[in-house]
């Protein structure tokens, strides 16, 4: 089966492809990032499961049905074909702000053995393009304490706080 993108490469940004490091392309995810290591990406962030390719599937075709409000992306160092910083734009509808549109920004992740070279920042810079485009007026994100500088570098600004409720095994329904 050939390979499906995300979404359309209308939404990429040109200057973030024109300022990664050379031989690395930005791209929306595709069906067969199983394969160039998405998910051992998304491991710097949390346990992410044993995925089977049929599992890896039906969470792409889904995102893939919903890709007016997700959208996830990543940079591939193209020599090795392998996936090496990731993040996701969530486009959230609400009845305030007139039917506003908010972009919330999640998993962020670059791999273990390429940090600090700029990719976490083109990431972002790429999603908030994504958010701008799509017509979001405000772009947020949750994060540790000891990434607020990286976000601030990156054009965000501490607001609020988080709050969470991690919902109890006996209560959460098994879909
Ligand atoms: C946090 C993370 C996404 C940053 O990506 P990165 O590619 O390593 O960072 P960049 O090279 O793009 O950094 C951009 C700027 O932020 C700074 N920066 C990055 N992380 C920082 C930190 N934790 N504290 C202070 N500054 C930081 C860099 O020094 C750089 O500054 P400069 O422009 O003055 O040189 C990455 O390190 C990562 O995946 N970490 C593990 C997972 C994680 O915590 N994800 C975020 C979930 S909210």
């Amino acid at each position: 089966m050939s390979e499906i993108s995300l979404f359309e490469n209308t939404l990429l940004s040109p200057e973030v492809q024109a300022q990664l490091p050379a031989g690395h392309t930005l791209r929306a995810l595709r069906s067969n990032d199983y394969e160039r290591g998405f998910l051992k990406v998304l491991e710097v962030l949390t346990e992410v499961g044993n995925h089977t390719k049929q599992e890896w599937l039906e969470q792409f075709n889904y995102l893939k049905q919903h890709n007016h409000e997700y959208f996830t992306i990543t940079i591939t160092d193209d020599k090795r074909d392998q996936v090496v910083a990731a993040g996701t734009i969530f486009v959230e509808r609400k009845f305030v702000h007139k039917n506003g549109l908010v972009g919330h920004i999640e998993d962020i992740a670059v791999d273990g053995n390429q940090q600090g070279k700029k990719l976490g920042l083109r990431i972002i810079q790429a999603l908030k393009f994504i958010g701008a485009q799509r017509g979001c007026y405000k772009v947020i994100l949750d994060c540790s304490e000891k990434n607020v500088p990286f976000y601030e570098k990156c054009g965000f600004k501490q607001k609020e706080y988080e709050m969470a409720w991690y919902v109890p095994n006996e209560t959460k329904a098994k879909l």
